[in-house]
């Protein structure tokens, strides 16, 4: 149950790699050889696939990355160089895994900009009186999570990226969360980019995409220089390549991303709405049971939530939790959760946080409620057995 840090791989998946290192591999985009058309031919196929996970226009708008928090840091790069200004303010919500707050907070302070941050009420919802207020015309750019780790917080994308819009800054959707749980479509949410980590949502390590709109992608520098991204090469200057290959330096991750193709057309058999309808009812189930003992805090009580039960036991440190849990087979995270902010809104140290994926089942979460009475039981609370 700590899948909202990485999930499980299905054998589609790790066949996939191991059929293509058996049968496929050589470099792609540059040799004449058979081997390598049919490397490239998996590995622009993967991209095929990532596009139509997220609805996206064209295979040009997928630059495969490393994950989430490259795909972010690309963007507050290249984005970040080519529009920000001083005065210009970059929004961020409050429930932001680091990955979404620091690679902006190092472009402002390259550029002179400011990171404001968009508040959460006590249910993990964004209060959004205060995000209309926050926006403004120096508003250039609005980086929000479409579904917090450490809350499951499910935000109104749509909804904030058309006042976004209205102010003409551009928005930065972290999909980390959401990509395992939701159904994602880049035009519909009409957002400016988007990017996913490939290991949360069954697929390998190592590989994730990030989705721009063409327009942005062609506006904005290259993130690192090297072979693949270049049109030619002087030392009076050099000419990039198109996209997505101007975002794509050096040898890419091949094998990964013929895996992490293998994850969506794992995830799309399934059905996505399928996915989301067993995860929805497991969470349920969750709180069903947590109303249950009344010394169990839940952090998140959006109306909108998805895949993340995280919670307090009385006084009883998340660790020695998650450590006695263990022991009876069960993993769960607990710590801060990368989310140090949302850590102090609720004034804790840390939060246990268990995180369902499409193979765990609620007999599983009747064991951890059993295991959360060992708990008690060694911590003495008698009472409340
Ligand atoms: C909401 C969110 N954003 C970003 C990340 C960073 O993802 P990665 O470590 O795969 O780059 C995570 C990972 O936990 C996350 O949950």
């Amino acid at each position: 149950m700590d899948n909202a840090a990485s999930a499980q791989k299905p054998l589609a998946v790790t066949n996939a790699l191991a059929h293509y290192y058996a049968t496929n591999h050589a470099n792609v985009h540059r040799g004449v050889h058979a081997l390598s058309d049919r490397a490239t031919e998996a590995f622009e196929n993967a991209r095929e696939y990532s596009r139509q996970f997220v609805n996206a226009r064209h295979t040009r708008e997928i630059i495969f990355v490393r994950g989430t928090t490259e795909g972010l840091n690309l963007v507050a790069s290249s984005y970040g160089r080519h529009r920000l200004k001083p005065g210009d303010e970059i929004l961020v919500s409050e429930m932001e895994h680091h990955s979404n707050i620091v690679p902006w907070q190092l472009m402002a302070e390259q550029t002179g900009s400011a990171v404001r941050m968009i508040p959460m009420d006590d249910r993990g919802e964004i209060i959004l009186d205060e995000y209309q207020n926050l926006l403004n015309e120096k508003t250039a750019v609005v980086a929000i999570t479409y579904v917090a780790n450490s809350l499951g917080t499910v935000n109104p994308i749509r909804l904030m990226t058309a006042q976004a819009h209205d102010v003409g800054a551009a928005v930065v959707v972290d999909a980390a969360q959401a990509a395992p749980h939701l159904k994602l479509d880049v035009q519909e949410l009409d957002c400016d980019f988007l990017t996913l980590s490939g290991h949360k949502m069954y697929g390998p390590t190592g590989i994730g995409i990030l989705y721009g709109r063409e327009r942005l992608l062609d506006a904005i520098p290259p993130y690192q220089g090297g072979g693949e991204m270049i049109r030619k090469v002087t030392f009076q200057g050099t000419e990039y390549a198109e996209i997505p290959h101007k975002f794509e330096a050096g040898t890419p991750n091949i094998a990964d991303s013929v895996g992490f193709g293998a994850a969506v057309q794992f995830m799309q058999d399934l059905g996505l709405d399928t996915i989301a309808a067993h995860e929805n009812r497991l969470l349920e189930y969750a709180h069903q049971q947590a109303a249950e003992m009344e010394d169990l805090r839940i952090f998140g009580q959006a109306e909108n939530k998805s895949g993340v039960f995280a919670f307090a036991l009385g006084d009883i440190h998340p660790h020695d939790i998650g450590t006695i849990v263990d022991r009876d087979g069960i993993a769960i995270r607990v710590g801060h959760h990368c989310a140090m902010p949302v850590m102090r809104h609720f004034d804790v140290a840390a939060t246990a946080r268990a995180s369902f994926a499409v193979y765990n089942t609620t007999d599983e979460i009747d064991r951890l409620f059993e295991s959360l009475q060992g708990v008690r039981r060694i911590f003495g609370k008698w009472w409340m057995i």
